[in-house]
């Protein structure tokens, strides 16, 4: 009779983890990013993932659960599902493709370099960035360019996330920073707080650095949640609602 019971138990947590998994999808993001990602005042997550995603959790007839994950850990806690899903303005590239299965690209901007206006840097070049101090996202293809292009000329500031960068960049502890084009636009160019320029090219090659453009990330395994997605971003480009949330963040 024990023996029963106990694995009647086990069936009804089986039947309600399957049931939360079916009304639920839970999605990695770190924040903020703004105008990808990020908080409002009172403290709710917005931008063009947070209102995309949702929309697509909508179309597929679930709820989307946003779990606040920090850049560093997001891709091992997609492995450990802490989460189903990552949609945290990830670039889709080689490397990544090797860990994670992505949905088709959503957006795709280019990398760009930000500097107080007024800079003596001219361009983006060794002999231009030789002794200056750049900041990066750690862990980003951003991170892996600048490294790898300039790692040897120029000081290279990794922060653990994007607003700590805008911070030093503020406060002139850096020289230059090299991040997604649109964060930069938002968190720089139209803030109250300095004036900024962007410097030198926007950069979308090389492929091997800067992809081609930001996708949602799944466990490899996860192919029939992927499509499902993948066909909803579809539908929501054709149906209007993608312009209406581009135009809500990227409108004039
Ligand atoms: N697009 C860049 C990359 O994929 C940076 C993304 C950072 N995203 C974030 N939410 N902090 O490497």
């Amino acid at each position: 009779k024990k023996l029963l019971s106990v694995s009647l138990l086990g069936l009804a947590i089986a039947a309600s983890a399957a049931q939360a998994q079916e009304d639920q999808i839970r999605i990695g993001v770190d924040v903020p990013y703004e105008p990808m990602e990020y908080r409002t005042p009172d403290g709710e997550l917005t931008g063009f993932d947070i209102d995309l995603g949702n929309a697509l959790c909508e179309r597929i007839g679930v709820e989307c659960e946003w779990v606040v994950q920090g850049w560093d850990g997001i891709i091992p806690g997609l492995m450990a599902r802490k989460y189903d899903a990552i949609m945290s303005s990830m670039t889709i590239n080689d490397d990544r493709r090797e860990q994670v299965l992505f949905s088709d690209p959503y957006i795709t901007p280019p990398s760009a370099w930000f500097a107080p206006e007024g800079t003596d840097i001219d361009a983006t070049n060794e002999e231009s960035l030789a002794g200056m101090t750049i900041g990066v996202q750690r862990g980003t293809l951003q991170d892996n360019y600048v490294t790898d292009m300039y790692g040897d000329v120029a000081d290279i500031n990794r922060y653990s996330t994007a607003d700590d960068m805008v911070l030093d960049m503020e406060s002139e502890r850096l020289d230059i920073l090299f991040l997604d084009y649109p964060v930069g636009k938002s968190t720089l160019l139209d803030s109250e707080e300095g004036d900024y320029v962007v410097v030198g090219e926007m950069l979308t090659e090389p492929k091997e650095y800067f992809g081609d453009g930001f996708g949602i990330a799944f466990r490899q395994r996860d192919e029939a949640l992927a499509e499902q997605f993948n066909e909803a971003l579809a539908e929501v480009q054709e149906d209007g609602t993608y312009d209406e949330i581009y135009n809500r963040y990227f409108g004039g």
